[in-house]
């Protein structure tokens, strides 16, 4: 269900969040209120955040611009909202996937900070759409994209509304290949900061987040030990290399699947066994895929599983783990424990699908922990204000995020960690940039 903001966007000052309380006296209070012990708590492990919602608090650099994002409803997302709000900006919010949601922040986003919030856990795929068509219907002027759902869509309801945008942020690798699709096929009509292919964003929230939020996922939906077990990855990426390694450190054999040559090479020098998928399906007890492509793991695989198996999905959509071919290869269908749904086949195996196969970390657990979304939301904040305040905006298709706002971001972050580093020397700059004389 839609929860509007009772003043969407209005000038008047958001309310910060109320500090943490303990999870006792949170039992007979309102949904809002846990969801803003929630979003405090979030922040205080956010502190580059914080110092840029400071900023945009003193210069409103957003004032009066709309902004529709479709992201994940977490705490995290709650922080970047905020930070938005404080900088004027007048945001629409709709849930980037139907399991991701979490009720209690978007109470609190939508009734004390001012924003307009459109996504409830366990919506079906037809009422995410049609929060997307709401948020469209607001006419954002600076789209936040985690999957490019409001950007194809924007398109897909006319070029006019596309080239009305001063243009968009993409949170992740699966959106920029929609986006690159539309590029590569002539019709994608505003600039895409490509946010998801940053260094700071693919060191961090890909590797750190994903690796850590994933074997969180599936641990908190199964309480498996994963010591001496076959763990297997699919996608040996900047997300997959964060899983195999937490695998790893859990006392896993991680098995890799992959189909580049050079990250299948990678994955064998990092210590990892490489195979091909129908091998690993014979061999493997827990199945990750993250390869943002489908059916990765289809009927062949499930016909060679051991029994028990589990299967998992940590990329943005739900068409990794081919769901049909379960579908139609299962004999039985049972939920076992409330993210486990045990699919029995013909000869008794029992196969146990995770959370629907959709993104694990989220819908099983509460995502990127907040650390690593400070970065990723930091970049977001600043690439939107660059996205506005760029004197002769920025001509249509996928670019990438400004090197210094890496930087910047990098910095802070040593900064509130308290960590101070060398800088170079003259000589040593000059020596860097020279080509003349010889180099010794
Ligand atoms: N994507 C991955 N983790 C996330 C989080 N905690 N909040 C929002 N988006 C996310």
């Amino acid at each position: 269900m839609a929860r509007p903001a009772k003043a969407p966007g209005r000038s008047t000052a958001p309310r910060q969040a109320t500090a943490p309380r303990p999870a006792d006296a949170l039992s007979g209070d309102s949904l809002a209120e846990a969801g803003d012990a929630r979003i405090a708590w979030a922040s205080a492990q956010m502190p580059v955040l914080d110092q840029i919602r400071a900023r945009f608090a003193a210069a409103r650099p957003l004032a009066g611009v709309r902004v529709g994002a479709c992201l994940h409803i977490t705490a995290e997302t709650a922080n970047l909202v905020r930070t938005l709000v404080f900088g004027g900006a007048e945001v629409a919010l709709c849930a980037a996937n139907p399991l991701s949601t979490q009720d209690d922040v978007a109470a609190a986003l939508a009734e004390r900070h001012g924003a307009a919030v459109y996504g409830r856990r366990g919506e079906d795929p037809a009422q995410l759409t049609a929060h997307v068509d709401t948020v469209i219907a607001t006419s954002p002027q600076v789209v936040i994209d985690d999957g490019a759902d409001l950007v194809a869509g924007v398109h897909e309801r006319g070029s006019q509304l596309a080239e009305q945008l001063i243009g968009a942020t993409e949170e992740t690798t699966a959106g920029l290949l929609r986006v690159r699709a539309m590029e590569a096929q002539g019709v994608l009509r505003c600039p895409v900061m490509a946010v998801n292919e940053s260094s700071a964003e693919r060191s961090f929230n890909d590797y750190y987040g994903t690796g850590q939020s994933t074997v969180d996922g599936i641990l908190r939906a199964t309480n498996l030990l994963l010591a001496g077990r076959t763990f297997v990855v699919f996608g040996y990426g900047f997300t997959g290399r964060g899983i195999a390694l937490r695998a790893r450190g859990a006392g896993a054999s991680v098995v890799v699947c992959e189909v580049d040559p050079l990250r299948a090479l990678e994955a064998r020098m990092a210590g990892y066994e490489v195979m091909p998928s129908l091998a690993a399906a014979a061999v493997g007890d827990v199945f990750v895929t993250v390869t943002g492509g489908r059916d990765v793991i289809g009927a062949e695989h499930f016909q060679r599983m051991k029994d028990g198996a589990v299967l998992a999905n940590a990329g943005h959509f739900d068409v990794e783990i081919s769901l049909p071919a379960l579908h139609s290869l299962a004999t039985g269908r049972q939920r076992v424990l409330p993210l486990v749904e045990q699919y029995t086949l013909s000869d008794g195996r029992r196969l146990n699908l995770l959370a629907d196969g959709r993104v694990v970390n989220l819908a099983a657990g509460d995502g990127h922990p907040a650390a690593v979304m400070d970065i990723s939301f930091a970049i977001q904040a600043l690439c939107v204000e660059r996205l506005v305040s760029a004197p002769a905006g920025f001509s249509p298709g996928v670019i990438g995020v400004p090197a210094e706002i890496d930087g910047a971001v990098a910095r802070l972050k040593l900064d509130s960690l308290g960590i101070e580093i060398d800088e170079l020397t003259d000589a040593q700059r000059d020596y860097l940039s020279a080509w003349e004389q010889p180099l010794r």
